[in-house]
């Protein structure tokens, strides 16, 4: 097995993921209800109190505390639950959803699945979508809209506010996918409106096992209100309870109880200085790359910066080769790096020393 795990690259090469260390605190809530199964919460009712806590918990962090949600596998199964309850909410033939195109495959992903197409609206110079493109591709059979809080490649923020007075106006439904702005929008800039202070917002993707530190799996769907989650509902008849709204049957308490651990006892204040310090360091690392004679692709808005650069992939290949793990964007050609708690400053000093060397060798 340890020959195994050395394979696997250790976090503090990775520069190119939205997942880090989960805390030590939250490593050991996670084995604690390692046996727990939320498929059939009345077997597991300690486990499913947790869980109701959490939702509670992101609620009111999404100011809401009446949300009514789960503890998914993920930002994918967040994303698709939503798209799902959206259909079956407005029971239209040929339904359609409109994303933004920087929106995260997953949406292909509920398409596929839900038989829902996906319409792709363009994006502004800022790389935010383009509201009046979203607007052209509404039409009748459209279920809903979707703005990205924290896109994957940039990590820019959709004019959600916009998005919202538009899904009003035209009676579509909104989902916000902030799977990884979730955790970051309120710390960097609390008096912007993302979530459901938004009347139109009917949804919210918000990720534990990406800014909020806890263990993979643990993400989150939050809905408005109990109407969402009914739509949802499949009867399970060999079961205690009655109904599921999950997409998986058997699933982990795990991400639950570290979710839980990370947000009662090291707290919100604590996730925030977090945040804060991967802003600076996000901010040292665009001072190193331009140094280097990169440009930012956008201003960083969180902690994720892209640098344009056509060798892009041929750069990452290199850095690959060397143990570093970035990615590489398209239009623009960048590089993309996203800095999570374990990039540290001496990690970013270690990257831009190998850098420079790939640079003279390429
Ligand atoms: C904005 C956004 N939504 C959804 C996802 C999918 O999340 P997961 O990989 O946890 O399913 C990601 C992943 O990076 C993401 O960045």
């Amino acid at each position: 097995m340890d020959e195994f795990k050395r394979k696997d690259f250790p976090y503090s090469r990775i520069l190119s993921s939205m997942c880090t260390t989960p805390h030590p605190l939250a490593v050991k809530a996670h084995v604690k209800f390692i046996t727990s199964n939320l498929g059939d919460p009345a077997l597991f009712r300690g486990a499913k109190e947790l869980e109701d806590r959490v939702i509670e918990m992101l609620g009111s962090f999404m100011h809401n505390p009446k949300a009514r949600g789960y503890v998914t596998s993920g930002g994918t199964e967040a994303n698709i639950q939503a798209l799902r309850a959206f259909r079956n909410l407005k029971k239209l033939a040929n339904p359609n959803v409109v994303v933004p195109e920087s929106a995260h495959f997953s949406f292909d992903k509920a398409g596929d699945i839900l038989g829902i197409e996906i319409r792709k609206a363009r994006l502004d110079e800022d790389y935010r979508v383009d509201l009046s493109d979203v607007e052209r591709l509404i039409d009748e059979k459209t279920v809903g809209i979707v703005g990205i809080a924290g896109t994957t490649s940039l990590g820019q923020i959709d004019p959600i506010e916009d998005l919202s007075k538009l899904a009003l106006e035209k009676d579509v439904f909104l989902h916000v996918d902030s799977a990884f702005g979730g955790f970051v929008i309120p710390f960097l800039y609390p008096k912007l409106k993302f979530d459901f202070r938004l009347e139109g917002v009917c949804s919210i993707t918000i990720d534990p096992h990406k800014m909020g530190m806890a263990t993979i799996p643990a993400g989150c769907i939050l809905f408005r209100d109990e109407r969402f989650l009914k739509a949802l509902a499949v009867k399970t008849p060999y079961l205690i309870t009655e109904e599921q709204f999950s997409l998986t049957g058997t699933r982990p308490a795990t991400g639950v109880a570290s979710t839980y651990a990370v947000l009662k006892y090291l707290g919100f204040e604590w996730l925030k200085k977090v945040v804060k310090r991967c802003m600076d360091v996000t901010l040292y690392l665009v001072e190193e790359m331009e140094r280097l004679g990169f440009e930012r692709v956008i201003d960083p808005v969180m902690n994720v910066a892209c640098f344009k650069t056509e060798r892009a992939t041929e750069i990452r290949d290199e850095l690959y080769r060397r143990g570093w793990a970035v990615s590489v964007i398209e239009n623009p050609r960048a590089l993309r790096f996203v800095v999570m708690p374990h990039v540290t400053f001496r990690v970013i000093d270690e990257f831009i020393s190998t850098l420079k060397d790939v640079l003279r060798n390429i």
